[in-house]
């Protein structure tokens, strides 16, 4: 009798566990309706999270508080009519009262090549759901942060450098027919330039005659990690080099327009030299000199194949030593042909202005964004690497 009722016992003990098992594997069959829950998920997410990301300038960027932007403040209006950005729900303001309370901003940028604000260093609070972003246009040598101390603090990078989070270049190269940018980008589409002798620029033609002098060079910061000083006095050994500023023996007022027009009318070359040998570092003074009728000799730690297109500038580090590289130089100056090569571009491509906010807005609308936690551990470590202290050519 006790063992009929054990075993029932067991038997009944069986079948509420079988039935259990059941009911689970049905609740959590995969037999549910995954679109209306999107559906639900989607609507509800559109009705609850604002349209807009907030973006705060937390520091001045060299003294511009509006960080060479239009205005204080910009809405959606001004980041769709004045900056033309694809994805425009933003607003920026670098007023630090602009919203209630300094968590509620989706991104906070500071200007690191500067330190941080004495009267406000830092945000007392800090949400999780707020990307910092380490915003820089200089190169580490003139990053002016202890970045050691800030460890697991950046979020978001925002430099010149083709590899951060928002590229932030001196300037773009647009695509003339469609108005698409070119580069800087790791693998830009470049057209093919035309055969040698194949190309005939009239102003280059005409202003070929009175091109006597070899190259010059405008430059205030005369001792460089580069060492590109060092380079410019043995180049000066082989050819005319004219050094306008306080690192040179020539003078032209800073923005007299006669010292601009000097490089289309009187010389061959222009040294767009960088002060330090890091990825990426190609600033505005080369862009300056696209801009005129002068073909400009680079030197920096960039793959400049990124940035400009082929045959249209001259780089230092392809040549082994200084000799190499004046030869070269004077045969180029020699044969108006070759000269007017590396003009061939400038029907195909245009320089223009770029900002960052527009990627900065994208990237705060990009949906894997909100469920994604990104942190730069050693940001020195990130930053330092990229740059290098030798050169290929020597001198
Ligand atoms: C420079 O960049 C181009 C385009 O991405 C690449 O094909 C080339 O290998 C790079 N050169 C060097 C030396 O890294
Ligand atoms: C280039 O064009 C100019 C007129 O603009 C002409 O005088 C000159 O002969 C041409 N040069 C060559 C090499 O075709
Ligand atoms: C940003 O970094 C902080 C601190 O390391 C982290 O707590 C936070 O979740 C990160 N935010 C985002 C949006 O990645």
């Amino acid at each position: 009798m006790r063992l009929q009722m054990r075993r029932t016992l067991t038997l009944l003990l069986l079948c509420v566990f079988l039935f259990g098992a059941l009911i689970y594997k049905i609740i959590t069959s995969p037999l549910v309706d995954q679109n209306g829950i999107l559906r639900e998920y989607l609507e509800k997410r559109a009705a609850t999270r604002p349209a807009t990301r907030s973006i705060l300038l937390w520091s001045s960027f060299f003294g511009d508080r509006r960080w060479q932007l239009p205005f204080d403040a910009l809405g959606p209006e001004q980041f769709r009519d004045e900056l033309k950005c694809p994805v425009y729900q933003c607003e920026l303001s670098n007023r630090h009262d602009f919203l209630p309370s300094l968590e509620l901003y989706d991104a906070i940028v500071f200007h690191v090549a500067q330190p941080f604000p004495l009267l406000k260093p830092l945000p007392a609070r800090r949400s999780p759901h707020q990307a910092y972003v380490f915003a820089l246009m200089e190169p580490p040598g003139e990053t002016k942060h202890q970045l050691s101390d800030e460890l697991n603090f950046y979020n978001l990078t925002m430099t010149y450098r083709l590899d951060s989070d928002i590229v932030w270049p001196y300037a773009q190269l647009l695509d003339v027919e469609t108005g698409a940018p070119v580069a800087p980008g790791l693998q830009p589409h470049w057209r093919e330039p035309p055969a040698l002798g194949s190309w005939n620029d009239s102003t280059v033609w005409r202003l070929w005659p009175t091109k006597t002098k070899m190259a010059a060079w405008f430059v205030s910061h005369c001792k460089t990690l580069s060492k590109r000083e060092q380079l410019a006095a043995a180049l000066q050994q082989h050819i005319q080099l004219d050094i306008y500023g306080s690192c040179g023996n020539l003078n032209c007022a800073r923005g007299d327009p006669r010292c601009d027009d000097m490089l289309d009318t009187d010389f061959m070359f222009y040294l767009a030299f960088e002060n330090s040998l890091c990825m990426d570092y190609v600033t505005e003074k080369l862009y300056a000199a696209l801009q005129r009728h002068i073909v400009p000799v680079v030197f920096g730690g960039a793959n400049y194949t990124r940035f400009l297109p082929p045959h249209s500038y001259i780089d230092a580090e392809r040549f082994d030593s200084v000799e190499q590289l004046a030869e070269h130089l004077r045969f180029v100056a020699g044969d108006v042909q070759e000269y007017m090569s590396y003009f061939w571009w400038r029907q195909h491509y245009k320089i223009a202005n770029s900002s960052p906010f527009c990627e900065l807005c994208a990237r705060l609308h990009h949906p894997s964004w909100a469920h994604r936690t990104q942190i730069y551990g050693d940001i020195q470590a990130w930053w330092f690497n990229s740059c290098r202290l030798a050169s290929h050519i020597r001198f």
